[in-house]
């Protein structure tokens, strides 16, 4: 039996109390799909800024309706501090997912990144330390290493950050890191790298890579690849950053708390290489793809050219071993995308 099988029997055997903030968005929707299928009471926060009802719709339909009423949706904006003391109240354990996502958003619009990423962090800080919550997981990202060249990389290990976005990631690292030394506010950071899967959004001028891709190739339209196609990124199944969140949430081990961990596969891709796989999956049920071919176009700013994470450190403190590589996760997730394309 791995870590992660005795932690999800531990919870269904003593359910706990959760707060999601992002529930409506990518990431928070899968995390609130595992906690309900455990039989788990939750809360979860969002304003719709990047997540949809279309999530919390889908999330209800795949859970049993007992567990759907163990759910408490507030529609509210981490901005403001009075919204997130009342999603904190009676809280055990946080997972912290709300943010603007996104290195081209942040070049665009800083100040609201930093509003959202920064302030709003902040205010859950003090909200979940104020409620009495054991613990806050929040989302950090593969951006803090910004332009350090060193492969595989290691948590102790950054670089300086290459845009807004990656700076309001660094500086939630540092604020939690002192909320635990000067307030006792047990806290474990998830340095993400690339995740997708399942309701991760295609749409938008902000869209990842992943998703964006599957929907233009779908619909028969030009696959942009930023650069030469040899950027590489360590891509991660969401059901491994699931994982990842609820051993970080329930890790007893006293040197597994206030930490920052590496998630992904620890596996690099080129972006070439994950077109060729995309479109090898999807050639069989998409015959107009026949040929088809992607177009190069400039490097974008603000881009990391290479990212592939060292996992030792999550599968030592944590017991994190992720379950699905690149491949395995693409098989799940492209007959989503074909069910829920239009
Ligand atoms: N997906 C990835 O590959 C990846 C990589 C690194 C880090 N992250 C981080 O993981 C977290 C989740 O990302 P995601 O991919 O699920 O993105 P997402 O955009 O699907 O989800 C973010 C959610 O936060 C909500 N939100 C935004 N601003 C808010 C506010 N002011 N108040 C309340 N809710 C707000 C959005 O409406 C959305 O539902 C983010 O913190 C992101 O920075 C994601």
């Amino acid at each position: 039996m791995t870590r992660f099988d005795s932690v999800q029997r531990a919870l269904r055997e003593s359910p706990r109390t959760w707060l999601i903030t992002g529930v409506a968005g990518f990431i928070g929707s899968n995390l609130l799909e595992t906690l309900l299928e455990l039989d788990q009471t939750v809360i979860g926060l969002d304003n719709f800024a990047t997540g949809h009802r279309h999530n919390l719709d889908e999330v209800q339909t795949l859970v049993a309706p007992a567990q759907w009423d163990r759910f408490r949706f507030i529609e509210g904006d981490i901005r403001n501090l009075a919204e997130c003391r009342h999603a904190c109240a009676g809280v055990d354990l946080v997972l912290h997912q709300a943010a603007l996502g996104s290195v081209p958003r942040s070049l665009e619009d800083p100040i609201t990144t930093n509003a959202t990423n920064i302030d709003g962090f902040l205010n859950m800080l003090v909200a979940a330390r104020d409620a009495g919550a054991k613990r806050i997981v929040y989302a950090a990202s593969s951006s803090t290493y910004g332009d350090h060249p060193g492969l595989p990389k290691q948590e102790a290990v950054i670089g300086n950050p290459l845009s807004p976005y990656a700076v309001t990631k660094v500086v939630n690292e540092l604020y939690a890191d002192v909320f635990a030394r000067a307030y006792g506010l047990d806290s474990i950071g998830l340095r993400y790298f690339n995740v997708f899967g399942r309701r991760q959004d295609p749409n938008g001028a902000y869209a990842a890579v992943i998703p964006k891709w599957i929907a233009a190739l779908i619909a028969g339209q030009d696959v942009f690849i930023n650069g030469d196609g040899e950027t590489s990124r360590d891509f991660c199944y969401i059901d491994n950053a699931v994982q990842a969140n609820l051993l970080a949430a329930t890790a007893t081990d006293p040197q597994a708390a206030n930490q920052v961990y590496n998630v992904a596969v620890g596996e690099r891709t080129t972006l070439n290489d994950l077109y060729t796989q995309i479109h090898r999956h999807l050639l069989p049920r998409y015959p107009h793809l026949q040929g088809a071919q992607p177009r190069y176009r400039d490097f974008r700013p603000g881009d990391v050219r290479h990212s592939l994470a060292d996992i030792a450190k999550a599968a030592t403190r944590l017991g994190y071993a992720p379950t699905h590589r690149l491949d395995e996760g693409l098989q799940i997730a492209l007959p989503w995308y074909s069910q829920h394309s239009a």
